[in-house]
């Protein structure tokens, strides 16, 4: 299984949701989240899922990890509890991980992504919103120490979006291009 990071990430302070909620709304962000995650299967933690619309994302499968054994799912068939990450080991499908932070920060460290799409957001935050900012800066540690850049920077709607991929790792090329279309073909 190759697993692929995606976030937007506030640039500097590395904040990715202030409470539940993403602290801006750029909608070409959300388009391209929607472009390289559809008819995947995606991974994220329980607040995460809860802030989808109807607690889904149409045309995927959704694994949500919850500590909860009795959590449940919108749409049995599309969506599944998991209770303990190391289930997702034997997966053979690629696996979008798509946080929150306690979840990127989790496989960061247990069972770090081969490749990384990492967006920055340049604006403002939006400074109505109340609640604790959620921050990735331990990841873009990882990030810095492990992972070599390997696009240009794809710059939309002052979002800089990259390709990271892990030292050493094996990528599969039909994943990378997957990738790099859904970014470029807007
Ligand atoms: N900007 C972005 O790209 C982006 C992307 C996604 C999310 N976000 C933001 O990130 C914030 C949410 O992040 P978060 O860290 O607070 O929440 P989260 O990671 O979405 O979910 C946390 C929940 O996941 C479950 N969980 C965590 N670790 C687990 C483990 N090892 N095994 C099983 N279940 C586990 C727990 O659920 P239970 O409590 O049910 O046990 C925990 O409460 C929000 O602000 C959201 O908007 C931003």
């Amino acid at each position: 299984m190759t697993k692929i990071a995606i976030w937007c990430r506030h640039e500097g302070d590395n904040i990715i949701g202030i409470g539940e909620n993403i602290p801006w709304h750029v909608s070409s962000d959300f388009k391209r989240f929607r472009r390289i995650t559809e008819n995947m299967s995606i991974v994220c933690g329980q607040t995460t899922y809860e802030s989808f619309p109807n607690r889904t994302l149409p045309n995927r499968k959704i694994y949500v990890l919850t500590f909860d054994e009795h959590y449940e799912v919108s749409d049995k068939e599309n969506h599944f509890v998991v209770n303990d990450a190391n289930e997702l080991r034997d997966l053979e499908e690629p696996l979008y991980i798509c946080g929150g932070a306690s979840i990127y920060k989790l496989f960061m460290k247990k069972m770090p992504p081969e490749i990384v799409v990492d967006s920055c957001y340049k604006g403002e935050l939006n400074p109505e919103l109340k609640g604790q900012p959620v921050d990735i800066s331990e990841c873009m540690e990882r990030i810095k120490k492990d992972y070599w850049q390997i696009s240009p920077d794809y710059d939309e709607d002052n979002i800089v979006t990259t390709i990271k991929i892990k030292k050493g790792e094996f990528i599969p090329q039909e994943i990378l291009k997957h990738i790099t279309f859904a970014i470029i073909n807007r």
